[in-house]
Order: C-alpha cells, then sequence, then structure tokens
C-alpha cells in the first residue's frame, strides 16, 4: 500500500529551476532513498509532500490526503526533518522541546529521554548558538518525539559528526524494524546502502529512474584484473570468451567484467595459465551512482523496480 504517493508534480520556477512531472511512491514499511546532485529537485519535492508549497500540477499524498489540504491532519501522522534547520530566536534547548512537544502533542516523556540520550544534546544552550550539528539534532529529536508512522528526512546526518551519523544510521535501523515508512535523501552512500529498499534518483527536477537497492547491489559486476607471467599465456587467454573491459600488452594484463555466473567457467580455465597477479575489484553502490552524479555514463533505463546492470 503506498503511504505516499507523488503524482505528475510540477513546480516550475522558471529558468529551468523547480521539479516536473515527478511521480513515485513509498509504500508501507518501505524505505525510499531519494538521490540527486544539488539543486536537482528533492528539497522541493519534500516541502510539497508537507502541504508548505502549491504546485502547478500533479499530486503530493500522504495516506490518500492531499498534502497541500490537510497539512494539518497528516502532520499528526508525520515527523519531518527539513535540509535547512530554522530555530525560533531566543530559546534554549528545553525551550525548543517543550514547544515541540505543545504543537505536536507528544506525550511520551520516556521516548523523549531516550532520543535525548542518543543524540547527547546540551539543552541548556540558546537554540540560535548552537552549532550545526547541534541544531540538526534537536531538530532530529524533534522530528522523531511523538513518534510518527511516517518520516520525511532532508539530508538528515548533514552536519552530524562520524559518530552521530552512525547512532542516527542505527537508531533508523530501529525504526525500520517497527514498520515505518521512510523518504530519506541523502549525499551519503553509506547511509543509503544500509537504510534504503529502493532508490529515486531526480536529476534536473525529472526521476530518472528507480531502482531496488537489492537487485542494484546484487547487480553490481565485478572487475577482475589478472597479470599473466609470460606474454604467450595472456595472447592465448584473450582469445577466451570472457568481456574484456581492458588489456594491456605490456604488462600482461586483462581486466574482465566478470558476473556471478561466469565464476565456475573462469575458476577451471584460469588454472591453465601462469599467472603473476590476481585482483578482484567490486563495483560498490558508490562507484554506481558516482557515474550518475558525474554523467560520464549512461544511466537509468530502469523504472518500476527492474534494474539493469551496471554500464
Ligand atoms: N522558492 C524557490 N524559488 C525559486 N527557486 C527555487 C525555490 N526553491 C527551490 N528553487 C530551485 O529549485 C531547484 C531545486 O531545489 P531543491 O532545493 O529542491 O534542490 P535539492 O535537490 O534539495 O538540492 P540539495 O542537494 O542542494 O539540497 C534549484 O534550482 C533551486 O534553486
Ligand atoms: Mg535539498
Amino acid at each position: 500500500m503506498a503511504v505516499i504517493e507523488v503524482n505528475n508534480l510540477t513546480k516550475d520556477y522558471d529558468h529551468g529551476r523547480g521539479i516536473y512531472d515527478v511521480s513515485f511512491e513509498v509504500n508501507k514499511g518501505e524505505t525510499l532513498g531519494f538521490l540527486g546532485p544539488n539543486g536537482a529537485g528533492k528539497s522541493t519535492t519534500m516541502r510539497h509532500l508537507m502541504g508548505f508549497a502549491a504546485a502547478q500540477k500533479g499530486s503530493a499524498k500522504i495516506l490518500g490526503m492531499e498534502s497541500r489540504k490537510e497539512y494539518a491532519k497528516i502532520l499528526a501522522h508525520v515527523g519531518y526533518l527539513p535540509g535547512e534547520v530554522a530555530l525560533p530566536e531566543g530559546l534554549n534547548g528545553t525551550g525548543f522541546i517543550n514547544m515541540m512537544q505543545g504543537l505536536r502533542k507528544a506525550k511520551d516523556q520516556g521516548r523523549l529521554e531516550k532520543l535525548l540520550d542518543i543524540f547527547s544534546i546540551d539543552l541548556q544552550q540558546n537554540v540560535k548558538r548552537m552549532s550545526i550539528g547541534e541544531k540538526r539534532k534537536l531538530a532530529v529529536v524533534a522530528a522523531f518525539m511523538n513518534d510518527p508512522d511516517i518520516l520525511l528526512l532532508d539530508e538528515p546526518t548533514s552536519g552530524l559528526d562520524p559518530v552521530m551519523q552512525e547512532k542516527f544510521i542505527e537508531f533508523i535501523k530501529e525504526e525500520k524494524k517497527r514498520g515505518k515508512t521512510i523518504l530519506l535523501s541523502s549525499h551519503i552512500f553509506a547511509e543509503v546502502e544500509a537504510l534504503c529498499d529502493r532508490i529515486a534518483i531526480i536529476k534536473e527536477g525529472k526521476i530518472v529512474s528507480v531502482v531496488e537497492a537489492a537487485e542494484v547491489k546484487h547487480g553490481l559486476r565485478k572487475i577482475v584484473e589478472i597479470t599473466f607471467n609470460w606474454k604467450n599465456d595472456y595472447h592465448k587467454f584473450l582469445l577466451e570468451k570472457f568481456e574484456f573491459e581492458s588489456t594491456d600488452e605490456e604488462q600482461n594484463k586483462v581486466n574482465i567484467i566478470m558476473e556471478d555466473a561466469d565464476i565456475n567457467r573462469f575458476l577451471d580455465i584460469i588454472v591453465n595459465y601462469n599467472i603473476a597477479s590476481f585482483v578482484e575489484n567490486p563495483v560498490t553502490l558508490e562507484e554506481y551512482f558516482m557515474h550518475f552524479y558525474k554523467n560520464d555514463r549512461k544511466f537509468g533505463g530502469v523504472t518500476n523496480g527492474k534494474s539493469n546492470k551496471y554500464q
């Protein structure tokens, strides 16, 4: 069941800026990673889902309710962590937490204390004077304090130190186990890899790909680098039926692209050769997505969760 639904959502800010016909959904209990370069439209999409902005076309719905029309009802079910945390003047941490408890009708003191403990926040400090990371931790606590079933997290760990990032990932893993539905925008691949079930890629305001995280990981090819001791082995190996990514005659070296299905055949063949070195280089999710960010290879052609192979 789709808990978050975005259909042909369009907001044109002119000069090619904005979001155009953005469509995706997040099912109950699912975590969808929302990836894309700076200015691609992630925060804009999330703001529309929170009902903070009016679209020119299309719809943004949460639990079947139109975000713009029913934002007050939606707010009771959603924890939102904005990309840029703006905290009110004149409050210290405790004051801000008390204010948010009232606004969010968060009565579970035990949960609040648990969150404050995980993210170890100094509540005495004036919120305006807090560091970027401290502000973000406070916003994380505010987003989660009333234990919402749906979470819109816009770059939740940006500004957090590595220990806090790790704590945050562990915390979200627990929340996932509790069945939460999460839309998470991020530039941090470790976070995406650890948490996301599917990944939607947005570029220049348009969704270019939606992939199953497990399928991407499984579909990634390995590059195997083999250096032969003898030139004649090198030449003989070139006649074997493998996909060669590159060859280097001077160094008797080949790079072959290996699928899981090729491994047994490869092992049978390679024992007949005299090898100087063998290095396996798996393509990581990070490398996979970096190609997309750098725009140096064709990426995508994947919709409805059917992934292609790394190419
Ligand atoms: N209120 C606005 N008025 C005019 N242009 C806007 C407005 N909000 C966003 N934009 C533009 O829309 C585009 C998408 O911005 P958005 O903040 O959604 O990107 P993003 O994917 O969240 O980027 P980042 O990774 O840097 O957070 C950008 O080109 C931005 O300049
Ligand atoms: Mg953003």
